[in-house]
């Protein structure tokens, strides 16, 4: 039995050590962004569709760069990967990435758009790819197969949707800009951009539920599991936040909240150890931490509500941890976020980290 425990430890000994330092990827959004689309525009393709940005697949490929493994999971998302030795300027770095897959992607594809071989590389470029997301990760080592392994390589992955079909042949058609665009689509910058996948940046997890049901997906996902414990609340937990939330509430009559096992599985769908996602732009979002002993576990998390109450209604101090409010339209702290006026459902969940557990709480 001690040799099984002993073997469980080395291997979260070895995610652990995987897992490196996530870098907050909104820095770099606009640059991948922009950098994506002019490449696209370039082809001059008579249909050629604007990637939106998708904060589902970027911390879907923020799940999968926590391996440092370089190595493709699936066939499930158009993927891409790039590491260097940059640590400080990493728009450079974006830059720098986009270029080279941008130039793969090239070498394969002839003036009329047609692949010469295999169109798996040109993912990118293809005229119906409508969105991606990208995570970048500061990884301790990275693992590139055959025994080889680099020290402290900033690892980028981005994940693009939907993914290229196997037996595609071409990437575009030649013509003139937005002259062929989908219906669902308008000309914008001469590409056809689907404002509805635009204004929705965040996808819900319904969406998304279909990906998740995707093996290697949840191979991923167990993985991220193994590393940081499950996310779902207890029962108890689950009282004990609904109540306290209620408690602050009713001192100034505010409606009290009901628990949404919507808003929980949001949260357990964007709860991270290590960075801050918020939930649906529509909802407000509170982030913290526990300090556990076993003793008090599922109160800690009551605690740390009353001290987010404590907050009051200043909304410049520093917060150790972050909140978030409808498409970012306000400042806020824990307290306000609690307290605002057009809310009647929250929902949260905790996570598992190394020394601490992570509490992410939605309210819409
Ligand atoms: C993109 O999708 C449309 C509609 O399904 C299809 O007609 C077109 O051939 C696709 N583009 C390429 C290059 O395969």
């Amino acid at each position: 039995m001690w040799m099984i425990k002993l073997l469980v430890a080395v291997q979260l000994l070895a995610l652990a050590l995987a897992g490196g330092s996530s870098i907050a990827i909104g820095h770099y959004q606009h640059a991948l962004l922009s950098s994506h689309n002019s490449y696209r525009k370039k082809l001059s393709g008579d249909g050629v569709r604007s990637l939106v940005w998708d904060d589902g697949l970027s911390s879907a490929a923020g799940t999968w760069s926590l391996t440092c493994d370089y190595k493709e999971y699936d066939k499930y998302f158009g993927q891409n990967m790039y590491y260097d030795s940059e640590k400080d300027d990493l728009k450079g770095l974006v830059k720098t990435a986009v270029k080279k897959w941008n130039d793969e992607a090239e070498a394969i594809i002839n003036p009329k758009g047609s692949c010469k071989g295999d169109c798996d590389k040109a993912q990118m470029l293809w005229d119906n790819t409508t969105s991606f997301g990208c995570s970048i990760r500061q990884c301790p080592t990275l693992n590139l197969g055959n025994g080889k392994v680099i020290n402290e390589p900033t690892f980028l992955v981005c994940l693009y949707w939907p993914r290229l079909p196997e037996d595609t042949k071409k990437i575009y058609e030649p013509g003139k800009p937005c002259s062929k665009c989908p219906e669902d689509t308008k000309c914008v910058n001469d590409l056809c951009l689907s404002e509805e996948l635009s204004k929705r940046l965040r996808t819900p997890p319904e969406y998304h539920r279909r990906f998740l049901r995707n093996k290697a997906t949840l191979d991923a996902r167990r993985l991220r599991r193994q590393l940081a414990g499950a996310g779902s609340m207890t029962d108890t937990e689950e009282y004990y936040m609904k109540s306290a939330h209620n408690t602050l509430r009713r001192r100034t009559n505010k409606q009290e909240l009901k628990w949404s096992p919507y808003l929980s599985r949001w949260a357990n769908y964007v709860i991270r150890c290590d960075e801050e996602y918020p939930g649906p732009r529509s909802a407000y979002t509170n982030f913290g931490k526990l300090f556990t002993s076993d003793r008090d576990k599922d109160q800690a998390a009551y605690h740390l509500v009353f001290q987010w109450g404590n907050e009051g209604y200043d909304v410049t101090r520093e917060l150790e941890t972050g909140c978030r409010t409808p498409n970012d339209r306000d400042t806020c702290n824990h307290n306000t976020n609690i307290m605002a006026d057009d809310i009647e459902n929250l929902g949260c969940a905790a996570l598992d980290c190394l020394n601490f557990k992570q509490l992410t709480c939605i309210y819409k």
